[in-house]
């Protein structure tokens, strides 16, 4: 049941921001990090894979872990929730897709302008001079998880690339934050979905977007319980939840031409 005030606010929201995370791809079958049993992070070790120190020590294990994610990527499809939020900015003046996930199914579903917070595993950059890499990445040939890949090298410099990722221990790119934050503290309403909320800085954006003054909906199966004024929750599958919130809120059914 989606509140009428909630969609009151979204009919007169000016500007809206939907802020995602790894959640938002679930059902386009992209594991998360944190879902019990199911996350990467259950089956991982992030020391070992997504940090600087990891990739110095062993960089063909880490390339060829980011290949295989690259490749789960490239068979996903984008989802009811990725499509939605591409239809939801047309229904508002202004409009900002922030996302800390690294695939594309953002774009592919027709968002452009995406705000790319932890990079993206079709952007990498050179390990040793940062350049990012201008040679179109290969499909890779069905790299299993634990495969060692020897990563490309650097057509400047001969070092090694790099997955174009945001690693524990790495800034965010500056441009991308300060795009996001600024969004946040301008919006009138701010869709949260798909994230534990527990990464920083970027789980900061929707506690701004409130502080400013924002309403702000959390689109999650596992939500927390609403815990202040101008806070929503829509506790269920974001394939589900979002093209309900645009149905109701703009008699609009996905897929629907005119
Ligand atoms: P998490 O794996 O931490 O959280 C995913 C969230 O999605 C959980 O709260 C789930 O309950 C929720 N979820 C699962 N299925 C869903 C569905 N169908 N619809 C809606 N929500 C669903 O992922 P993030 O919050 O994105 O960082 O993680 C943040 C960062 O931690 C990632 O960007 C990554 C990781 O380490 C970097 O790569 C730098």
């Amino acid at each position: 049941m989606i509140p009428s005030s909630l969609l009151t606010a979204l009919r007169s929201a000016r500007r809206l921001v939907v802020f995602t995370g790894a959640g938002v791809s679930a059902e386009s079958g992209i594991p998360t990090f944190r879902d019990a049993l199911t996350g990467l992070w259950q089956r991982f070790d992030p020391a070992a894979l997504a940090t600087p120190e990891a990739f110095r020590r062993d960089p063909a294990l880490v390339w060829g872990w980011y290949e295989w994610r690259r490749m789960k990527v490239l068979q996903a499809q984008p989802n009811p929730a990725h499509h939605a939020i591409a239809e939801l900015a047309r229904h508002v003046a202004e409009f900002t897709l922030i996302t800390q996930n690294v695939d594309d199914l953002h774009e592919r579903a027709g968002s452009d302008a995406v705000i790319h917070l932890h990079g993206s595993l079709q952007q990498p950059c050179c390990f040793a001079c940062a350049r990012s890499s201008t040679t179109p990445l290969a499909v890779p040939n069905e790299p299993e998880d634990g495969r060692r890949v020897e990563p490309p090298r650097c057509t400047h410099c001969g070092g090694r690339l790099r997955p174009g990722v945001v690693w524990f221990g790495e800034s965010l790119p500056a441009t991308a934050l300060n795009a996001a934050f600024d969004a946040a503290r301008r919006c009138d309403l701010l869709i949260s979905v798909g994230t534990s909320g527990v990464v920083y800085p970027a789980a900061e954006v929707p506690h701004l977007a409130w502080t400013s003054g924002a309403v702000v909906v959390h689109i999650n199966p596992q939500a927390a319980a609403r815990q202040a004024e101008r806070e929503f929750v829509l506790r269920g599958p974001a394939g589900e939840e979002l093209p309900e919130l645009l149905r109701q809120a703009f008699g609009r059914a996905l897929g629907a031409r005119g």
